[in-house]
């Protein structure tokens, strides 16, 4: 009969303590989805309204199905930091703790989109808190899901962060296109791209040049700060796309070269070619 009582009493232990490893598991892992609480039930509120964003956000942009998660907020819990993506707005990082000082920070606020192979990938989030000589940013990955929620958090290098968002609305295998998303006038744009290239007057690198400046004009990424190409014409770059092309103006440049200087020997005018001409 003791015998009996010590197993059942052991039985019963052993189950505690699974008991107790799932619900530290489950902690652990906790994923909280919060939509359009803005923050507001959250016990830590006067930090929050303490963090002070370096810019504003980009305009809303990109499928349209997915504007209806603007104003939403959703969050995850990892080790004892809560994290917290408002899509097209921000990303921000609050430790979990009642400690007076507890720590807040904004991740990086919305700029652009990440586009891969012409399909939207992700949103870049930049401009976040400083972090020595730069400002912390994050990427946030679109996956497909069975509800909207945060489902991973990571630092890859050092104030860049990459978190992954699951949805129902990038399921589709079309629903990250970029093409569709364009106006028409763009996407006649496209479609000359796409000749040119199929014509063989562009190369590769010139029609990935190209289709990125049409993803700016379309409000899709941040064009790159002017001084970055400085003394480049953009309608001579495209012209020179292909090295045949550039080949084909450089002879015909040499020979209006040599047709001026003929020109200047018939009138008797001293001339000498500089070096490199
Ligand atoms: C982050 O975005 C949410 C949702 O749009 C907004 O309510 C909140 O004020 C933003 N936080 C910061 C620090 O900008
Ligand atoms: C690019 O996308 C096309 C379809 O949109 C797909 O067939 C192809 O495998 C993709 N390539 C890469 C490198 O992802
Ligand atoms: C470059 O473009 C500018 C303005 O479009 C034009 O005036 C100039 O002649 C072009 N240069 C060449 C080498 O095509």
């Amino acid at each position: 009969m003791d015998r009996w009582r010590f197993a059942r009493a052991q039985q019963l232990l052993l189950l505690l303590l699974a008991l107790h490893a799932q619900l530290v598991l489950a902690g652990k892992m906790k994923i909280v989805e919060e939509p359009n609480t803005f923050g507001l039930n959250n016990p830590f509120l006067p930090q929050i309204n303490k963090l002070q964003p370096n810019m504003e956000p980009s305009p809303i942009s990109g499928p349209s199905h997915l504007t209806r998660l603007a104003g939403k907020c959703f969050s995850f819990v990892e080790s004892s930091y809560k994290y917290e993506f408002c899509p097209f707005h921000n990303v921000t990082q609050h430790e979990q703790t009642f400690r007076w000082n507890a720590y807040s920070g904004i991740l990086g606020i919305w700029q652009e989109w990440a586009i891969e192979n012409n399909t939207f990938v992700g949103m870049w989030m930049r401009e976040g808190d400083s972090c020595g000589s730069k400002n912390r940013q994050t990427k946030v990955l679109l996956v497909c899901g069975r509800s909207n929620k945060l489902v991973h958090v990571s630092e890859p290098s050092t104030c860049i962060y990459s978190i992954t968002f699951e949805t129902p609305l990038v399921c589709h295998p079309h629903s990250l296109l970029v093409y569709p998303t364009l106006s028409a006038s763009l996407q006649q744009k496209w479609d000359d791209v796409e000749q040119s290239f199929y014509d063989e007057l562009i190369t590769e690198q010139g029609y990935k040049k190209l289709l990125k400046t049409l993803f700016e004009e379309a409000g899709y990424l941040k064009p790159v700060a002017e001084n970055a190409i400085e003394g480049l014409d953009k309608s001579n770059v495209t012209k020179f796309g292909s090295l045949g092309k550039c080949q084909e103006q450089y002879e015909e440049l040499s020979k209006e070269l040599k047709r001026l200087e003929d020109l200047l020997t018939q009138h008797g005018i001293s001339h000498e070619r500089r070096a490199g001409v």
